[in-house]
């Protein structure tokens, strides 16, 4: 089995989106192109959907539009429909996500449709982003739990991400949303949905709210998983999922790799740092590893 863990770097997205305060579009820039700098091969930049869904990411095509791009790494964003798609392409996006979720309930206060809407609206974006030599991958929410229906069954999830993995997208991550997943639970999710997408294909997402975040994320990787999205400083949030927390640091998991003689590419004091400035800007805590190795 491969010792490569790729992260997808989601703090300029999943990080901002849910942040309480406007956050000057030229700080994005700056995290964004800080985080490339560090190591990182993919960092996702920021998101196309409607402004009031969230207000945070309303300057999406400046930031896209200005970031210098480094070669070597990609910069998906997040896209829920063909509205999306062409704005995203017109700024240049050469990588998008759709996303939607296991649970009915969540999907429609995210993304005000039903699961079976939001696999039908990606299916023009899917189409046009075949034809244009665009990377798809697809986001399911709450694998593992729904801040409205509570349970969610792996077979939906299952469901889920067959549909996506057969339309076209080449990553589906699995999201727990509001972070109650456990790791033996966690574990047999990834293990039923790779039953039905190749394992290589599959990336985890979580988020850190009962801080199971590493101890997910390791039983994920002795499942087999090689693709794990965090988020540096921790940020992140959902505003359709109240009460859930930051995701996982980049800068604990990549501590945690690092033990494990896992490879990653990123410099960890490079990060750290720009964990703590990000976390200064927002005025939010630093990650545990950030703090730890700042002040060695
Ligand atoms: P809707 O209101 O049903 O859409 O929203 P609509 O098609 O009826 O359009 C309403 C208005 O929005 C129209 O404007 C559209 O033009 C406009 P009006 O005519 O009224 O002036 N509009 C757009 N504007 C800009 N860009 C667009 C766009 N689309 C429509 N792309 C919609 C449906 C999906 C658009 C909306 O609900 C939305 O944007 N939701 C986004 C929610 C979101 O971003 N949530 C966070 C990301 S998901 C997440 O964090 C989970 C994840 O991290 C994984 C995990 O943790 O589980 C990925
Ligand atoms: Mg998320």
């Amino acid at each position: 089995m491969s010792d490569h863990v790729t992260i997808v770097e989601v703090g300029p997205r999943d990080g901002l989106q849910n942040e309480p305060y406007t956050i000057p579009t030229e700080v994005k820039i700056e995290l964004i192109e800080r985080l490339a700098d560090t190591g990182l091969g993919v960092v996702e930049a920021t998101s196309f959907v409607a402004a009031p869904a969230i207000p945070q990411l309303a300057d999406a095509e400046e930031v896209f539009g200005r970031i210098q791009r480094k070669p070597g790494v990609r910069y998906p964003v997040l896209v829920p429909n063909e509205k999306g798609y062409e704005r995203a392409r017109q700024v240049g996006a050469d990588e998008i996500a759709v996303f939607t979720a296991a649970s009915e309930a969540f999907n429609k206060k995210n993304i005000n449709c039903t699961i079976a809407e939001s696999l039908q609206r990606f299916a023009p974006v899917l189409e046009r982003a075949r034809a244009d030599g665009v990377r798809v991958r697809g986001y399911v929410s709450t694998v593992l739990g729904c801040p409205y229906q509570g349970e969610v069954p792996v077979a939906e999830v299952v469901r889920v991400a067959e549909a996506l993995h057969e339309a076209g997208c080449a990553e589906i991550s699995l999201g727990d949303t509001i972070g109650v997943g456990t790791p033996a639970k966690a574990r047999t999710m990834l293990e039923t949905v790779a039953k039905s997408v190749p394992m290589e294909q599959l990336a985890v997402h979580f988020h850190d709210t009962y801080g199971q975040a590493l101890a997910n994320i390791h039983a994920c990787l002795d499942a087999g998983v090689r693709v794990v999205d965090s988020s540096v400083a921790g940020l992140g949030g959902c505003p359709y999922a109240r009460g859930a927390t930051g995701n996982v640091a980049t800068e604990d998991v990549v501590y945690m790799l690092n033990g494990l003689g896992m490879k990653t590419g990123i410099d960890l004091m490079a990060l750290a740092r720009v964990g703590d400035w990000i976390a200064g800007e927002l005025d939010r805590p630093r990650s545990r590893t950030g703090q730890a190795i700042l002040k060695r």
